[in-house]
């Protein structure tokens, strides 16, 4: 168990004005910002970034709308960071998603779920140098 994971606020955060509100949940809930930017993916990023999903029926409706505006990449640190980030954004499908998680309050459909979250330390650890270089975290 390592102390950091990296999440995303999605397009759809991002585009529905909930950058402010989510980041808040996140910082009360005890994570600490350890890097930060707002930052578009291009397509090679995004089929980069979900490699793992691309035999999935929702490949391409996934890239597309990961790319189709800017995100909130962020690293994060808090003992148990991974699972208890799990726990704090609530289940992949909004309908599933337990009260008060960010997912229940901000996502509005399974694809269009506002923020992600490492499901892995080692996941933790590859997105975060995905989008951060070694300098850029603190
Ligand atoms: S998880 O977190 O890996 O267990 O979730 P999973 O259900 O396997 O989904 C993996 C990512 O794919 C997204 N997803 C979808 N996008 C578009 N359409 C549909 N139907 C769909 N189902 C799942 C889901 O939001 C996950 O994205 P991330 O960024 O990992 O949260």
């Amino acid at each position: 168990m390592t102390n950091r994971t990296f999440t995303m606020i999605k397009p759809d955060g991002v585009e529905n004005g909930h950058i402010g509100a989510i980041l808040e949940k996140i910082t009360a809930s005890g994570f600490r910002i350890v890097a930060m930017k707002l930052t578009q993916m291009t397509k090679a990023d995004a089929e980069t970034f979900y490699a793992v999903h691309n035999e999935r029926p929702f490949f391409g409706e996934l890239v597309e709308f990961m790319t189709r505006g800017p995100i909130v990449a962020a690293v994060l640190e808090k003992e148990n960071a991974v699972a208890d980030f799990r726990t704090l954004i609530g289940a992949t499908n909004p309908a599933d998603a337990a009260e008060g998680t960010i997912r229940a309050l901000y996502a509005t459909s399974m694809g269009e779920n506002a923020v992600h979250g490492s499901d892995s330390d080692e996941n933790a650890a590859i997105e975060s140098a995905f989008h951060f270089a070694g300098r850029e975290m603190f």
